[in-house]
């Protein structure tokens, strides 16, 4: 059942557990979600970022793809199909024309001022479409060194603004994490995290979730994470498993069993998040 992300991100909330947010690059990828999350009852945001999107052809075939698994695999847990980072407010309304049903602008780089008022126009028109809006405040640092900048830490006051002003339905604020590996223990704040979400009542999300340890994440739960966005330790999984059978197997050329020699892997990264961010049996 494909929905917005306003229920199961309020329940989750309420309920202290997190919702899992994994990245798509292609059908198969999305299968293998699919099927995992209906094994175990898990509701599940599929992200996409505009380049799995150019990737895969455009808005149009990723919103086909998983709207078809759903029909075809007879999918009943709570799907999402949400635009990670959305660069502008028209990439946004692209999303939402085409029928995603959730979506994020991240106008983190802008000044406030720019990034309030970007967020506003998105949660304006998403709204009208019954589509929920996640924003970003400071900034989620990416690949290039596996640290995150102090400088690029949300502001307590600034979240706060952002949210009030522009009514969106979840907030990322950046809190130390970073896309990609980690040089070391990531450092996140927990203090703010927790001052943000007393103050706000907003469902809070996680970016960067590969790679933070098991503890850190049960501590960012209780902290009002609500959301954690999943995409490296996936990649990383599938990688390892069909490099290993691709070395044992180099006279395979079907592109079928390349692809599907990464899905058991996948299938148990999954899993093994599921179980961490408590939402199994919350469909
Ligand atoms: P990772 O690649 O570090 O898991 O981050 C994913 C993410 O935050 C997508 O928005």
């Amino acid at each position: 059942m494909l929905v917005n992300a306003k229920e199961i991100l309020n329940r989750a909330h309420q309920e202290k557990y997190a919702i899992p947010h994994f990245n798509i690059n292609n059908l198969e990828w999305t299968r293998f979600i699919l099927e995992k999350c209906e094994e175990l009852k898990s509701p599940v945001i599929l992200g996409v970022s505009e380049g799995a999107i150019k990737y895969m052809g455009g808005n149009h075939v990723v919103v086909a793809i998983v709207k078809s698994l759903i029909e075809d695999l007879n999918i009943t847990i709570p799907v999402v199909l949400h635009l990670d980072h959305g660069s502008s407010v028209e990439s946004c309304k692209k999303a939402i024309d085409a029928g995603f049903t959730s979506v994020m602008i991240d106008a983190s780089k802008f000044s406030l001022e720019e990034n309030i008022n970007f967020t506003k126009e998105v949660v304006l028109y998403a709204h009208l479409k019954n589509v929920t809006v996640e924003a970003e405040i400071g900034h989620v640092g990416g690949e290039e060194d596996g640290v995150a900048d102090e400088l690029a830490y949300a502001k307590v006051e600034d979240a706060i603004r952002l949210a009030k002003e522009t009514g969106i339905d979840s907030l990322a604020p950046a809190l130390g994490s970073v896309h990609g590996l980690y040089k070391g223990e990531p450092k996140l704040d927990f203090n703010r995290m927790k001052q943000i979400d007393e103050v706000l009542q907003v469902p809070l999300v996680l970016h960067g979730g590969s790679g933070i340890g098991d503890d850190l994440i049960r501590q960012a739960i209780s902290c009002g994470i609500s959301k954690l966005n999943i995409n490296t330790e996936l990649q990383m999984a599938w990688n390892a498993s069909v490099r290993e059978y691709l070395g044992t197997n180099s006279n395979v050329y079907d592109p079928r069993k390349v692809i599907k020699a990464g899905e058991e892997a996948m299938k148990a990264a999954i899993s093994a998040k599921l179980s961490l961010l408590g939402s199994i049996n919350r469909a």
